[in-house]
């Protein structure tokens, strides 16, 4: 039998990148997928290339920082595939202007909110979303995404950024605490620089040097992120909670 198999997952930011690969990779494993994503022509791409790999994939469009959406979707994906066993709160964004970040003094009230807003507002409104039901069955895995951006300086990306994946990892551990109880382990990964189209974002001398200054010497592939996320919702981890885990190739490691 397959480690996820019977299991129902929600990714969020799952229509490309990271996610995406976090999708694929659970429903290798197994599981039925619920990709969520803001375009509705980019969820059904993905989950149609899911199925035609043989795996079982639901598609719903919807932006996480919205309540009251993200209550309709949970709605609609658990009447489509069951109640949700394992959340991985992926969505983020990391603005940039012309490849680089906005320093603060230049950085618009509007664009921090809205980093808060999907960040870190997203990952509470699922997981307010999928813990009642969890609670009540005594069972459940969350996995959020921080960011070694979250732990330590990274000279690119924006305060908003570090603030909302340094938030995540607090999130993480207190609602490890909290939903220990009721048999629910939480655990977040901060990824290193991973090859997705997020990343490209920036000039390509910043992502050279990163490469240099990580010990394995290559950039991440979102597959290495998927494995991690595949092992804190397996049995393997069912004593791993509140951890955050780097898939960083020793990028910045503390
Ligand atoms: N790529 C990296 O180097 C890296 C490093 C550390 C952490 N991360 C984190 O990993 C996660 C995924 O990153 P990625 O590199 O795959 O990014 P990406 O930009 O390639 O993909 C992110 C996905 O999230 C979706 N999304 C954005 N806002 C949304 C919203 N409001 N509601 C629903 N979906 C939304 C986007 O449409 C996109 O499909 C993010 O949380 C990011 O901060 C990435």
């Amino acid at each position: 039998m397959r480690s996820h198999e019977g299991r129902v997952v929600l990714v969020s930011g799952a229509a490309r990148g990271i996610g995406f690969a976090i999708a694929q990779g659970f429903a290798g494993a197994g599981a039925a997928v619920a990709i969520l994503d803001l375009a509705e022509d980019a969820v059904i791409h993905a989950a149609g290339q899911i199925a035609a790999e043989g795996g079982t994939a639901f598609g719903i469009a919807g932006d996480v920082g919205d309540f009251a959406a993200m209550r309709a979707v949970v709605t609609e994906i658990e009447g489509a595939l069951g109640p949700v066993d394992i959340l991985v709160n992926n969505a983020g964004i990391s603005p940039k202007h012309e490849g680089r970040r906005h320093e603060i003094w230049e950085m618009e009230p509007e664009e921090w909110r809205q980093v808060m807003e999907v960040n870190l507002t997203g990952c509470f409104n699922l997981a307010r979303l999928v813990t009642p039901g969890m609670k009540q069955r005594g069972q459940g895995s969350i996995v959020n995404m921080a960011s070694v951006a979250g732990k330590a300086y990274c000279d690119f990306v924006g305060v908003h950024y570090s603030t909302t994946k340094a938030g995540l990892i607090g999130f993480t551990r207190h609602l490890a605490g909290e939903l220990g109880p009721y048999g629910i382990t939480v655990n977040a990964i901060a990824p290193g620089r991973i090859d997705t189209p997020l990343m490209r974002g920036v000039a390509s001398a910043v992502n050279d040097a990163i490469v240099e200054a990580t010990p394995l010497r290559r950039l991440g592939q979102p597959q290495d992120v998927a494995s991690a996320a595949l092992f804190l919702t397996s049995a393997a981890a069912g004593f791993v909670t509140g951890q955050t885990l780097d898939v960083a190739g020793g990028w910045l490691m503390s």
